[in-house]
C-alpha cells in the first residue's frame, strides 16, 4: 500500500570541493528543477566526498553553505525538496561501511574517476578516494531512490551502485530499489572553454565558468574560448570540439535545439557567436547569482533549512539502515 502511494524518489548530490560551475548547473541542477513537482526529491551537499582530496577547512565550510544558497536560488523549494548536508546524517557513513563489505576491490579499481583523480593527486591517494563510489552508493540506496539525475561523468558510479544493490538483494532478498541514472539530453557533458576536449571542472579556473562569476567575467571567458581556424558555426564534436561545446551551452541556456542555434548564427563569424553565447549565460545566471547573494547573507535562514533537511533525511535513512542491519545479522540497538 505504502509503496503504491509513494511518489518516485530522486536523489542527487554535488561536492562542495569547489565553486559550482556551469557544468554542474547544466549537467545536474537544471534537470532537478523540472523534477521537483513530479518526484519526491532529496538533494545533498556531499562534504564527506569532498574530503577525499585535501580541502582548506574554512573554504569547505563557506562553499557548503554557499552551495545550499545556490540550490535554493536555482529554484529548488526547501519545503518541497529535502536539502541537507551529508555529514549531518550519520547513516551515510554507517551504510557506506556495510556496503564496502559487498563491493569488490576489482570493480572499484576500474572506476574512471578514481584513475583520473589518483593521477591528479598522486601524492595523496587515500583509501577514501578509492572507496568514494561506495559512499555514493550508500547516499543513493539509503533513500531508495528511483532516479539519480547526474551528468555523464557520474553514470559509471550509478551503475556500480546498481551492481552493489543487486548483489545485496541477491544475498538477503529485496532490500534496495535499483536506481537509474537520469542524464540530460543537452548539457550532459560541458567541456572546458580553454581545452574543449576536457570536461569543464571546478579545479580549472580558466576553462571554467562559475555560477557566481560576475557578468564581465563570464563574457571575458566566452570571448577567449578556444575554437578552431574555420568560421562556420556548425556542430561537429570530432573536428570542432570548441564550437560544438559553445553550441551545447547556448542550446542549454536558451532552450533552443542545436539546429536552431546553428541557424541563428548561419553566415556569422565566431566574433559574433562567442559573445552571444556569453550573453545567454549571463542572462541565465544573473537572477540565480543575485538571489544566492541575498541568501548567503541570511545565515539564520540557511541554518533552518539544513537542520530541517537533515532531520527529514535522517528519518528516511534510518528506515533503510535498520532494515539492512537486521538482514545482515546485527542485533537491534
Ligand atoms: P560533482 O560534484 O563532481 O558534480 C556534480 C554534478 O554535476 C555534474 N557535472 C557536469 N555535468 C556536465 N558537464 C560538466 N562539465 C560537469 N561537471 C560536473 C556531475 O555529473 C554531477 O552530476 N560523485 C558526485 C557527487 C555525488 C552524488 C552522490 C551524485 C555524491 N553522492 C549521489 C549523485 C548521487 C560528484 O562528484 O559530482
Amino acid at each position: 500500500m505504502e509503496n503504491e502511494a509513494r511518489k518516485k524518489r530522486i536523489f542527487s548530490g554535488i561536492q562542495p570541493s569547489g565553486e559550482l560551475t556551469l557544468g554542474s548547473y547544466m549537467g545536474a541542477i537544471k534537470s532537478w528543477i523540472g523534477l521537483q513537482d513530479e518526484y519526491e526529491c532529496i538533494y545533498c551537499i556531499v562534504d564527506m566526498h569532498a574530503i577525499t582530496v585535501r580541502q582548506v577547512p574554512a573554504d569547505l565550510r563557506r562553499r557548503s553553505l554557499n552551495q545550499l544558497a545556490q540550490y535554493i536560488a536555482c529554484g529548488l523549494d526547501p519545503q518541497k525538496n529535502i536539502m541537507f548536508i551529508q555529514s549531518h546524517v550519520p547513516q551515510h557513513a554507517e551504510l557506506s561501511w556495510i556496503l564496502g563489505c559487498y563491493s569488490m576491490f576489482g570493480e572499484l579499481s576500474r572506476m574512471t574517476q578514481f584513475k583520473q583523480k589518483s593521477q591528479q593527486h598522486a601524492d595523496n591517494i587515500t583509501a577514501g578516494l578509492f572507496t568514494y563510489p561506495v559512499l555514493m552508493a550508500a547516499d543513493i540506496l539509503l533513500y531508495q531512490a528511483d532516479l539519480v539525475p547526474v551528468g555523464d561523468d557520474q553514470k559509471q558510479h550509478v551503475e556500480l551502485c546498481r551492481n552493489i544493490a543487486q548483489r545485496f538483494n541477491g544475498i538477503y532478498s529485496d532490500t534496495f530499489v535499483l536506481p537509474e541514472a537520469f542524464i540530460p539530453q543537452v548539457g550532459a557533458r560541458i567541456m572546458s572553454l580553454s581545452k574543449p576536449t576536457a570536461k569543464m571542472s571546478k579545479s580549472d579556473p580558466d576553462g571554467c565558468v562559475y555560477m557566481m562569476d560576475k557578468p564581465e567575467e563570464i563574457l571575458r571567458k566566452f570571448k577567449r574560448a578556444v575554437t578552431d581556424s574555420e568560421t562556420a558555426v556548425r556542430y561537429d564534436k570530432e573536428n570542432k570540439p570548441g564550437i560544438s561545446n559553445l553550441l551545447t551551452i547556448y542550446s542549454a541556456a536558451t532552450g533552443k535545439t542545436i539546429a536552431q542555434a546553428e541557424e541563428d548564427f548561419a553566415g556569422q563569424g565566431y566574433g559574433i557567436f562567442k559573445p552571444a553565447v556569453g550573453e545567454a549565460v549571463v542572462e541565465l545566471m544573473r537572477p540565480i547569482r543575485e538571489e544566492a547573494e541575498r541568501l548567503i547573507a541570511d545565515k539564520a535562514y540557511l541554518e533552518s533549512v539544513y537542520r530541517d533537511g537533515a532531520q527529514r533525511a535522517q528519518h528516511l535513512a534510518q528506515k533503510t539502515l535498520s532494515k539492512v542491519q537486521r538482514k545482515i545479522g546485527f542485533i537491534a540497538r
